[in-house]
């Protein structure tokens, strides 16, 4: 009862009194969740992005200038030799692990369950690819690198689920740790938080921006350090081809005395759905392509190439000492328009045929201005990018499937 009577004074306090219309009629359990909901929900937050929602996307002042970049195919073999030892010793020795983000919802791809369940090939799972780029990497440094899954609430048990299945893919489950991202509550245009289906808070993941956060309360950061890890590469569940154990991305961190590191492909062209990479007030930056200008897009240098041309393609390396430090404070938020369903003040269902309530997410890449450099290695395309994003067209089942049979085939000549 005490837990009621604080929820009713905390939704007066924020004029969200609404989520109890429907609390008589929930079951126990659900009104236990919905309680816990309302008391543990961040309301200055959550109303403070509803009120940006109503003003310009603030872009932040400052001098956006090209980012310089290593590319890979140009280093001279003994530069190569003195990365790749650097690496080879941090990975040797076992202060190397491997993060992927896969708590996202594939909406765009339309595949409901787990987007690391998708066959990417016959028979061949995302999750499967990935875990034979780490098993290949602990024959060929004869280490142990731990694997930790980022999961969301919605596909966490899917998610652990498939890898039971799977016998873990022939990795050691004592090696493999599944940890859940947080989530937000969903508003209306109105500013009033929604109740879903169920009659409980309507939540929504709130970006593999909470990544450091998610890693320092659910204990991988103690975990990481018990392990003795220095360097851990973090990427997205939907890139087969993304190479995380990477020797030589490593050894450049590590010789130009940097806490982090970030691979780029050159950008196929001006409208391509990426991110790219720049330097604003001096510090490194992404750009993401639902905020770029298309003049920023198209603008040439002096090769004639896109001066922001270095894309970002979610396949970062960081240090243990920057993840630490960025776990301790919030990155902002961006919000984002969708179509939810929800339960409206009379009970009723609400399904949308247009986008009617916000979103809110931050990004990993918000993480590196905080930082004082990072290293760019521009890697080759058709050896580490396979996005798998939409289901036709480009970045589509069938356009990463042609990329990854390509590598497989070219990696066993
Ligand atoms: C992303 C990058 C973009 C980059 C491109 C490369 C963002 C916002 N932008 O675009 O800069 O050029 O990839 O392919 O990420 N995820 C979570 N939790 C979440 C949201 C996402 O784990 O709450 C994971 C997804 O499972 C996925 C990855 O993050 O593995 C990418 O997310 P997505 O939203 O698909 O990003 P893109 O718009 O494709």
């Amino acid at each position: 009862m005490e837990k009621l009577e604080k929820a009713k004074e905390i939704l007066k306090k924020y004029n969200q009194e609404h989520l109890l219309n429907g609390y008589e009629k929930l079951e126990e359990s659900k009104k236990e969740e919905l309680l816990d909901q309302i008391l543990s929900i961040d309301f200055d937050l959550i109303l403070s992005l509803y009120e940006k929602t109503k003003k310009p996307v603030d872009l932040g002042e400052g001098k956006v200038e090209p980012i310089e970049h290593t590319d890979k195919d140009k280093l001279t073999s003994e530069e190569m030799k003195n990365y790749y030892a650097k690496g080879a010793e941090i990975i040797k020795n076992g202060k190397y692990a491997v993060v992927t983000m896969a708590g996202g919802q594939g909406t765009r791809l339309g595949y409901t369950a787990p987007k690391g369940t998708f066959p990417i090939i016959e028979n061949v799972s995302l999750f499967e690819g990935l875990s034979n780029t780490i098993k290949e990497a602990q024959e060929e440094f004869n280490a142990i690198i731990p694997w930790y899954l980022m999961t969301s609430r919605e596909n966490n048990e899917a998610t652990v689920k498939f890898f039971e299945e799977h016998n873990y893919f022939g990795l050691k489950k004592e090696n493999v740790t599944f940890f859940k991202q947080g989530e937000l509550p969903m508003i209306s245009t109105e500013g009033k938080i929604l109740l879903d289906e169920t009659g409980i808070v309507k939540q929504a993941a709130d970006g593999h921006g909470g990544v450091f956060e998610s890693m320092s309360k659910n204990g991988v950061i103690d975990d990481m350090k018990k392990r003795g890890i220095q360097w851990m590469f973090i990427s997205g569940v939907d890139n087969v081809l993304a190479k995380t154990v990477d020797a030589v991305l490593t050894g450049l961190a590590i010789d130009k005395k940097v806490l982090a590191a970030g691979k780029s492909v050159v950008k196929s062209n001006p409208k391509e759905r990426v991110g790219v990479f720049c330097k604003k007030n001096n510090r490194p930056y992404v750009i993401e392509y639902t905020e770029i200008s298309d003049e920023m897009a198209e603008m040439l240098d002096e090769n004639n190439e896109l001066l922001y041309g270095e894309s970002h393609i979610l396949c970062n390396l960081f240090n243990i000492k920057a993840i630490e430090e960025l776990s301790k404070n919030k990155l902002p938020y961006h919000s984002a328009f969708k179509k939810a369903k929800y339960i409206d003040e009379n009970g009723e269902l609400v399904v949308p045929t247009s986008p009617n309530a916000y979103k809110f997410e931050a990004f990993i890449f918000d993480a590196f201005e905080r930082l004082d450099d990072m290293v760019i290695l521009r890697v080759k395309r058709e050896e580490e990018f396979a996005p798998l994003k939409n289901a036709d067209g480009v970045d589509s089942p069938n356009t990463a499937k042609e990329l990854y049979l390509n590598y497989l085939k070219n990696k066993n000549k």
